[in-house]
């Protein structure tokens, strides 16, 4: 069955747990959708894991546009949200609107995410007033890494938790339908969860969280440039290919693939008809 934003409150009503995955392929997304994973994010993590960038910032409407658009094509029930790139909603609520709806429109997708807290509720409310879902993100805001000065559990001191309580309060009141809590404290994630009415998705936010969301490379030990404390390795799918890659490299080099069964034939007088 289709998971919706109506789905989404009904679980977090249920106390059933919502899981989350990032894709960004049509082939991943399809094994993750047949899985029965509730959603998936097509996260700008892009960036990192498919594109070889540092960081997230130098992803583009249009390459969240390109991946979006393969990931609906695999995913059938899963609900499907695509993450809105840096500078495509800070700069104007109307530029928030315009990409969110370009994001929908061309993607087909369910929803948009977007990162920050109440200095972008304005953008959040105008796009769910044009009938676009939104889900929040706060805490680790990756797009924001320049400005944190690195990768940072966040909400450590009074104040960061007050805000972090009163950001996720604001996105709810604009009309998020979930938020992502990335790199908090797990009872501060708890509390926070336990203080509003919408979904909260962990990353690095433990398990007092309505739903929990994993980069896929990171849990299937793929991408190796940095692996965060809080990623579980759920297979060694990384190691796998490396050895895969090499024993198809070495089956070239010395004649043993293609074999006779991967082979196509033709008429031995064909053959000896041509000059
Ligand atoms: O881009 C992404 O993959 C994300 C998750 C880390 C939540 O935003």
């Amino acid at each position: 069955m289709k998971n919706t934003v109506t789905t989404f409150r009904q679980m977090k009503e249920k106390h059933e747990k919502i899981s989350m995955l990032t894709a960004y392929d049509y082939s991943t997304a399809k094994l993750e959708d047949e899985a029965g994973v509730n959603s998936i994010l097509v996260g700008d993590s892009l960036g990192n894991v498919v594109l070889g960038y540092e960081n997230t910032i130098p992803v583009t409407v249009d390459d969240m546009i390109h991946h979006g658009a393969a990931v609906v094509r695999g995913a059938k029930n899963a609900l499907v949200v695509v993450d809105m790139p840096f500078l495509s909603y800070q700069t104007s609520v109307y530029d928030a609107v315009v990409n969110a709806g370009r994001i929908m429109k061309e993607t087909g997708c369910d929803a948009v995410k977007l990162e920050g807290g109440a200095v972008v509720c304005p953008q959040i409310k105008a796009i769910t007033d044009a009938s676009i879902p939104v889900c929040a993100h706060l805490g680790l805001t990756p797009q924001s890494i320049n400005a944190f000065g690195g990768f940072k559990v966040q909400g450590k001191t009074i104040q960061a938790a007050q805000q972090l309580i009163d950001d996720a309060k604001a996105v709810e009141a604009a009309g998020a339908f979930a938020v992502v809590l990335e790199c908090v404290p797990a009872k501060l994630a708890k509390m926070v969860s336990e203080a509003i009415s919408i979904p909260t998705i962990g990353i690095g936010a433990g398990n007092g969280c309505d739903g929990q969301v994993l980069v896929y490379a990171d849990m299937l030990a793929m991408f190796s440039d940095f692996c965060p404390k809080f990623v579980r390795k759920f297979a060694n799918v990384g190691e796998l290919m490396s050895q895969a890659f090499k024993d198809y490299d070495a089956a070239v080099k010395d004649g043993s693939f293609p074999a006779e069964e991967h082979t196509y034939k033709i008429d031995d007088e064909v053959i000896e008809k041509l000059y």
